[in-house]
Order: C-alpha cells, then structure tokens, then sequence
C-alpha cells in the first residue's frame, strides 16, 4: 500500500482547505485518546469555533451509546469539529443528521459505492457499517454551548484489521472496493462541504437537508426493532423522519396503533 495516502499533514490541510471557519485551525496528533473529548477540553481553552481536531489513532475513541470505537493507527479518518457558536435550538438535532448527508455523499462520489443512512447516521455500505458518527453537546457558563461533531471513517483498514466480533458488521471503504484512498483529500473536501450545509442549515432552515436525508434513509419504509435508552423493545414501521430530526414509526409491538410516535434517541434495527 502506498503509505503516503495515509499520512495526514495540517499544515497541507489549511493550505488546500478553501473553507471560512470549519477546519481553522485543524489540530492534528499521533494519538489521542478520543477526538471528541479533546475537542472539549480545547473549546475550554478558548480554541476558535470550527476547530478541527484530527488523530492518526484512538486509545479510547467513544462510539454512541456508550460503545467504543475501534480505532487503530493511520489507516483511518478520526476526526471532531468543535462548534461554539451559538445555534438556534430548533436547528441542533439537525447537525448530525446534517453530517450523516455530507459523510454519504463524500463516500459516494469518492468511491461510486451505494451509500446508505441508518437513522439516526450510522453509514451503510452494502447493510455494513462503514462510518460512524457521535455529536454531544456540552453547556459552558451561561449560555455558551460547545456541540462537538465526532466523525469515525473506516477508510483503508483491511477486513482483518478489524476484531472479529466486527467482521460481519462493519467494512471499509478499501474493503468494498479494492482501490485506497487519501484520507487527507477526503477530509478537505468532507469539511468544505460540512460548511456549506451548515450555512445553508442556519440561514435557510432544515428544508432541504431534511429531503437530503430521507432520500438517503434507508430506516424509512421498513420494519424496524427500536430499543430506547433504557432498553425498552418496540416494533415498528418507519414512516417518516419529523421536522426535529426524529423517526416516526407505526408502533405494531407491544402495542398496535395507527397513529406514528416518534423516536429522538436508541437503538434501531432494521427487520427484513
Ligand atoms: C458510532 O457509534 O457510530 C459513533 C462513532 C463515532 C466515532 C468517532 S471517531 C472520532 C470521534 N472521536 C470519538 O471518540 N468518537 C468519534
């Protein structure tokens, strides 16, 4: 494999990037415990809004849930962006659906692979997991808010680079499609377009990234298992996503209903 697409450079990120605030400045480490976290302690030190904070490997990479992410060294994208900029509240369950959408379309035209969400932006390739992606949200003094956006990209790991208990479940884009990729490039061009959705997010609303979204859905018209925060089962069949980003399903189990509920968080399994 050639080494050199794996290398990740930011001082070759900022002179490429053609972006205003997402990615500057972009903080790259060998190794870092989690991304997010850093991300964190970085906005307490004041780092300005857009930071990015890139690693070559995790020792403790978080996944939702409180699962974790399986992150070995280089040959993957672990990344957070550190937004601190106030939002208004309406639009902030929509910035991980948002990033879902750009993540999609970047793997899509980088790879012309078939590229799938599962609600809320798990990304599928070929019903694998192929990235991940873990938003949380932290209240400072006041008002102030930090909204760390954590990105995990299974770029050019082979399938035996994973554990065995994840080998049936998640993939790579290398795996899926024999060709390696430049996880630098693929970065540049992912934050360029986070920018762009995210303005368009805040100045025109979640219009069009809620239709980006259910195109791309694949929860939507099929039976699914949901289990909430506390594990509570409910059969279902997804019907839309709301206007606050939530799945809407028709309960069938454990009780039946016509009228649609809507799920903001847990665990969905599509039931085929
Ligand atoms: C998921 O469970 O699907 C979310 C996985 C998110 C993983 C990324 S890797 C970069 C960032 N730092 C973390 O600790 N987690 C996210």
């Amino acid at each position: 494999m050639d080494d050199s697409l794996n290398l990740v450079s930011a001082d070759f990120l900022q002179s490429t990037l053609s972006t205003k605030y997402i990615g500057r400045p972009t903080l790259y480490y060998k190794t870092t415990t989690s991304t997010n976290t850093l991300g964190f302690q970085k906005s307490e030190s004041g780092t300005p809004h857009g930071t990015v904070i890139l690693a070559d490997q995790q020792t403790h990479g978080k996944g939702r849930l409180g699962r974790t992410w399986h992150s070995p060294t280089k040959k993957n994208l672990y990344f957070s962006i550190v937004l601190t900029q106030l939002i208004e509240q309406s639009l902030i369950s929509w910035i991980p659906l948002l990033s879902g959408v750009v993540l999609a379309e970047c793997l899509e035209s980088a790879s012309a692979l078939p590229i799938y969400l599962k609600w809320p932006n798990d990304v599928l390739c070929r019903d694998k997991k192929l990235a991940g992606i873990l938003c949380e949200g932290k209240q400072k003094q006041g008002n102030l808010w930090t909204y760390v956006v954590g990105i995990g990209v299974n770029m050019n790991s082979d399938e035996g680079d994973f554990p065995q208990e994840l080998r049936l479940k998640a993939t790579s884009l290398a795996a899926e499609s024999r060709h390696q990729y430049n996880i630098q490039a693929f970065l540049s061009t992912f934050l360029e377009k986070f920018e762009t959705r995210y303005e368009h997010l805040l100045n025109s609303g979640i219009h069009d990234i809620r239709s980006q979204y259910i195109l791309r859905c694949q929860t939507l018209h099929q039976s699914v298992l949901v289990y909430d925060l506390t594990g509570t089962q409910l059969k279902g069949y997804a019907v839309n996503i709301d206007t606050d980003g939530a799945l809407q399903i028709i309960p069938s189990e454990p009780k039946q209903s016509d009228t649609p509920i809507s799920i903001r968080s847990g665990d969905v399994y599509h039931v085929r």
